[in-house]
């Protein structure tokens, strides 16, 4: 696994210390309010665990689990809810967090699902943010890190579902990526 990363981008102590200065600025701005957490799995696990459990406001998580890959690099811009029914955000204070923000399709859909339900405000954070012209612009208020427009894997991030595992952010060797775009 470790032989088909090109590069690490962020390890583990650069993620942890990245991760204490964005809860301190999320318990900061959400100030004894109530927040509602809504993590995109599975590519948000290892992020949010992290994250919320360096915020010490009362909170309550959701998950969502949304496809937009199908198993290759490339998404379809189709989102697809994997579930029935969505957590009663009404009236609540909700940050949406997600992996990675690319295309822009996830969070653009997530966003507007959510609010149908009205919540009384929305947030978004990502843990990293391709720096590229994105198909669907959409709001996000906290970025860990901004990142080259290149496949990244690892800390819950995946290629076909493999990689989620490392400890760490790393590129994906190329000839990999290429090779499922076949
Ligand atoms: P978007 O809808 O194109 O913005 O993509 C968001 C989703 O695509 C993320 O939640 C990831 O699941 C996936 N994704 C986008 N880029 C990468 C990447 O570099 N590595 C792994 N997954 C990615
Ligand atoms: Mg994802």
């Amino acid at each position: 696994m470790q032989g088909d990363i090109e590069r690490v981008l962020f390890d583990q102590p650069a993620i942890h210390k990245r991760l204490d200065e964005m809860a301190t600025q999320i318990t900061a701005d959400y100030c004894e309010r109530e927040l509602t957490v809504i993590a995109l799995l599975a590519g948000s696990l290892m992020f949010v665990s992290d994250l919320l459990r360096r915020i010490p406001l009362p909170l309550n998580l959701d998950c969502l689990s949304v496809v937009s890959y199908h198993g290759k690099a490339q998404t379809s811009g189709e989102v697809i809810f994997k579930q029935d029914s969505f957590p009663d955000v009404a009236d609540r204070d909700v940050l949406i967090v997600d992996d990675v923000l690319d295309t822009g399709h996830t969070l653009s859909a997530v966003r507007e699902k959510l609010e149908g339900v009205k919540p009384r405000s929305m947030r978004a954070a990502v843990l990293l943010s391709k720096k590229k012209q994105r198909a669907r612009e959409v709001d996000v208020d906290y970025v860990a890190f901004e990142i080259e427009d290149e496949f990244v894997v690892g800390y819950g991030l995946d290629f076909m579902e493999r990689y989620r595992n490392l400890p760490y952010i790393g590129v994906l060797r190329k000839e990999l990526v290429a090779g499922s775009q076949k």
